[in-house]
């Protein structure tokens, strides 16, 4: 009788440990989002009747007040959907560069870089997409009126957001550069500790404003002249007539087959999709399945993929309106198995002798994401981004809000490497009204023709290696979506020439990668990515992945 109950309770012990491997699961819709407010706000939005895309107009909106370390209406960032029907699709709503900007904005005299100057203050901000990319996705697919998706964000604002630790500790880090950004103290300059509420009072009235006068608001009216005003004060170059001229696009989606899978993902200028389906086309060959998890093997191909991904990145890629980028070649079997010819598990290859690849010819850290799916079966994956935490530190007060440092994201100089260490070349040069080049890789994963995972994850060039190895956690290892989220992850970046592993990967591993020639660098990688991601399960139920390496939250019913 003992060794039954002792079987039993072991029994239970079992299951309940799987339990916690799970997310949140519900019915009929949901959304995974860096903060509990928006995901509530966006769920009710659904309960009313409203579809996915309106849920991610008031998530969005949510999170610029929630979350103003990347959530965001003085940033931009990209769309990827599949409605109910199958109909797959993206949007642009990228910022780019002002009509001023010019390639060797960021030198001195000498050619020098001049420190910080693409990084903070008024000239590291890229003319914002956000408000813009809202209103397009409205105009094509929401069903509720622009001013119901809007007032929860209104209200919000008004009654204020409860600090949590994670966010004390990032508004108080960044105090003296809100300083240097602003020339002044701004309101949100002050000592924060866990449980205080701020009020968003002027970012509540930009927002009712950008209610009752529409998109024009924010381009063309009184908080175009603010934002303008504000950012010529501080020498910046940008003017109306670059927010006039702003526009939204819709894009065709990166889409590709792994095994049973199309992955439909973000395309120029995003380098999101072209990186991911190079990563999973390149390894595809290889039976990944038969490695462990997480294992050398695992680590050495997926590295290998990647080394080769970013080169080519580095050297091909940047906004396909100004310059012209081989995609197709970039991601052929033909292509890849090319370049996966000098990738043997005998020995490590080195960034020195893996350039970027030939094409035979051509054809043509700090950000967000949030996964929506509703009752009808429409998904909407959405990553957006202030780029570094709270962007340029640029907070216009009169509007409340920051403004981006985005123009980070282009190759200042050939060869100098932006925040995240990605250097580019010719491609992604500045030039007026271009978009510099993003990670941003919000992603959406079919299997046999129906809708199989919602993802995607901030984190500058290491979306790309935590969105790949999410799906692969899934698609390959069978993980339940939180499980797989909550992973510890990896990453390369072809330069500088090591593989980042987070604080608690199983370091035993390691002397057998050295020993291979894999250089590891641990030093400055406490988290890579945070994927906020949606499963459609066996049953039609959503199981929810939201990253415990930030505050995110899974919402449904
Ligand atoms: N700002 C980060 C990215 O777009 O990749």
């Amino acid at each position: 009788m003992k060794k039954i109950i002792i079987f039993l309770i072991f029994l239970l012990l079992i299951q309940c440990k799987q339990k916690q491997k799970h997310g949140l699961i519900t019915v009929k819709a949901m959304v995974v989002s860096a903060r509990k407010e928006a995901g509530k706000i966006g769920t009710d939005i659904m309960k009313k009747g409203g579809n996915a895309f309106d849920a991610m107009i008031a998530t969005h909106l949510a999170l610029a007040v929630a979350y103003p370390f990347a959530g965001n209406l003085g940033g931009g960032g990209f769309m990827v959907y599949r409605t109910k029907d199958g109909k797959t699709g993206s949007l642009d709503f990228r910022e780019k560069a002002p009509l001023k900007a010019h390639r060797n904005m960021y030198l001195d005299s000498l050619d020098n870089v001049i420190p910080d100057k693409s990084l903070l203050g008024a000239n590291a901000v890229g003319v914002p997409g956000s408000v813009a990319g809202l209103y397009k996705v409205h105009q094509k697919f929401g069903t509720l009126p622009f001013k119901e998706l809007i007032q929860p964000a209104i209200d919000l604002a008004k009654k204020g957001v409860v600090v949590t630790k994670k966010q004390a500790k990032a508004l108080n880090k960044y105090r003296k550069l809100f300083f240097k950004a602003n020339k002044r103290k701004i309101f949100l300059d002050k000592e924060w500790k866990e449980g205080d509420t701020i009020k968003y009072i002027k970012l509540a009235e930009t927002l009712e404003r950008i209610r009752d006068n529409g998109k024009d608001e924010f381009y063309k009216g009184k908080t175009a002249d603010l934002l303008i005003a504000y950012l010529q004060n501080l020498d910046g170059i940008m003017t109306k007539e670059d927010l006039e001229k702003y526009q939204a696009k819709w894009r065709k989606p990166i889409e590709f087959t792994y095994k049973n899978n199309k992955i439909i993902s973000m395309s120029l200028p995003s380098s999101g999709g072209i990186c991911i389906a190079q990563i999973l086309k390149s390894i595809e060959p290889f039976h990944i399945e038969q490695y462990k998890h997480n294992s050398v093997k695992y680590v050495q191909l997926l590295t290998e993929a990647e080394r080769r991904a970013f080169a080519d990145r580095a050297h091909y890629l940047g906004d396909s309106d100004f310059v012209k980028v081989p995609i197709d070649s970039l991601i052929s079997d033909k292509y890849l198995a090319r370049r996966m010819k000098s990738f043997s598990f005998e020995r490590a290859n080195t960034s020195k002798e893996i350039s970027y690849g030939k094409i035979a010819g051509y054809e043509s850290n700090e950000t967000t994401h949030y996964s929506i799916v509703d009752s009808f079966g429409n998904a909407v994956s959405v990553t957006t981004t202030l780029n570094g935490a709270y962007g340029s530190k640029v907070f216009v007060p009169e509007l409340g809000f920051f403004l981006n440092n985005e123009m980070d994201d282009f190759s200042i100089k050939p060869g100098f490497p932006n925040m995240f260490g990605l250097v580019g070349a010719e491609a992604n040069a500045v030039a007026p009204e271009k978009r510099m080049l993003s990670s941003m890789s919000p992603t959406i994963v079919e299997e046999n023709g129906k809708l199989k995972m919602v993802l995607g994850s901030p984190g500058g060039s290491t979306i790309i290696t935590s969105v790949t190895q999410n799906i692969l956690n899934v698609l390959e290892y069978k993980m339940p979506m939180q499980e797989a989220v909550s992973k510890p992850r990896f990453h390369h970046q072809w330069l500088p020439d090591n593989i980042k592993f987070e604080p608690n990967f199983d370091k035993s591993i390691f002397p057998k990668l050295e020993k291979l020639g894999y250089k590891i660098d641990q030093s400055n990688a406490p988290v890579i990515g945070k994927v906020d991601a949606i499963l459609v399960l066996p049953n039609g139920k959503l199981e929810g992945g939201a990253d415990p390496r930030g505050d995110d939250s899974a919402v449904g019913f």
